[in-house]
């Protein structure tokens, strides 16, 4: 007896030092870097139907994060991130060649955008990829930054830098990981497919899935649909007043669905002017998504009702929460 406890001790003993050193390997390193990839020679000519879509999918991407208080992509700090995992900035993504991204080639954004790998080979990890976006539509945002636009135009404004939490550094050593850069081209969706149509919109560059699926980090962002409670709401947010948020259900789930409750032309107001049908307003970080047309935002609504649903009642989750935050 007292034999098997020495030895299991022993196995014990060796496991947590195994995790320690893990985790003082990981504190050491910090976020790991990759090899410096061979980035693709395109040139992206820069056409004015490129920098309208561009213009389209960076008010409801690059925007969202990079906009500073007066509307320039010089960067801000991310207030809707939970705090276990540190104090995040965003980069300045202006034209300026020192503080910005002006001397970055066509070649090496386009990359970036799809893996999350720099040319010098270090992972942003914090910013989304885009492994599904079709490559014109990824060409347009490269044509929208370097355009004449007001947002991109040089600004020497340089934003604070980030402090990773431990938590964030150990995901980027064993859940998150940069992805690859796509094998073959990516082609826009058949725009005369609504459902796909509504897919395309909502998981390639709408990233709703992101916010209104079960879990922040068990997230497939090649295969969204196999995301953790996929459009089944749940994620905890943090709101413009510090508080926490969490996200609804989008499934058409007849109990706890948004089903009950929308009809299609509600669905695309609210989704686009931030209204609900009761005339109340969405609070932030659900930013009203005005740039998308209600021909996209109605195949959202299509595509959803194709979702498989899931039964998770997030109003009795937001009162559980807001009688535990009394
Ligand atoms: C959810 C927030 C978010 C969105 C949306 C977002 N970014 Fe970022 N981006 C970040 C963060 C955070 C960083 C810094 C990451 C780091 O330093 O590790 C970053 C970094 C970058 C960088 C690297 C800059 C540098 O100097 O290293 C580029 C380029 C960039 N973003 C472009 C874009 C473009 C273009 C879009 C829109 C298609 C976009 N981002 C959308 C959060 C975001
Ligand atoms: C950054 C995270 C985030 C993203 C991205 C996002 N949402 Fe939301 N959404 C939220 C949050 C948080 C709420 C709840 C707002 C509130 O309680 O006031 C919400 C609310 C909603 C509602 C209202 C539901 C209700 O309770 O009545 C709809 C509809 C909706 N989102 C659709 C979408 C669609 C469609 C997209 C993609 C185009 C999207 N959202 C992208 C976070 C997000």
């Amino acid at each position: 007896m007292k034999k098997v406890i020495k030895i299991l001790g022993l196995v014990l003993g060796g496991v947590v030092l195994l995790l320690a050193g893990f985790c003082g390997y990981v504190a050491a390193v910090g976020v790991p870097t990759y090899d410096p990839p061979s980035v693709p020679k395109i040139n992206v000519a820069v056409t004015p139907e490129r920098v309208a879509r561009g213009e389209v999918i960076a008010q409801i991407q690059c925007m969202a994060c990079h906009a500073d208080k007066d509307n320039r992509l010089t960067g801000k700090h991310m207030d809707d991130v939970p705090p276990m995992f540190g104090t995040i900035y965003t980069k300045n993504i202006t034209q300026d060649k020192e503080k910005g991204i002006g001397n970055w080639t066509d070649g090496e954004l386009l990359y970036f955008l799809r893996t999350g790998i720099r040319k010098d080979g270090s992972y942003a990890f914090v910013m989304p990829q885009y492994p599904n976006l079709a490559d014109e539509d990824l060409m347009a945002v490269v044509a929208w930054l370097k355009s004449d636009r007001f947002p991109v135009q040089a600004s020497k404004r340089e934003p604070q830098s980030s402090e990773l939490s431990f938590v964030s550094t150990l995901l980027t050593h064993t859940m998150i990981k940069p992805l690859p850069y796509p094998p073959s081209f990516i082609a826009k969706p058949d725009t005369n497919d609504l459902v796909a149509l509504g897919k395309y919109t909502a998981d390639a560059f709408g990233d709703c899935y992101a916010c209104h699926s079960g879990d922040l980090i068990k997230q497939d962002k090649v295969q969204t649909e196999k995301t953790e409670g996929y459009y089944g709401g749940g994620i905890e947010l943090v709101g413009e007043k510090g508080q926490k948020i969490i996200t609804p259900n989008l499934t058409f789930d007849e109990q706890t669905g948004i089903a009950r409750r929308y009809t299609k032309a509600q669905f695309i107001q609210a989704v686009k002017g931030g209204v609900r049908p009761d005339g109340s307003i969405l609070r932030y970080p659900m930013a009203p998504k005005m740039a998308l047309s209600d021909r996209e935002v109605g195949a959202i609504y299509e595509y959803l009702k194709t979702v498989p649903k899931i039964n998770n009642d997030i109003a009795k989750k937001t009162a559980e929460l807001q009688l535990a935050q009394k």
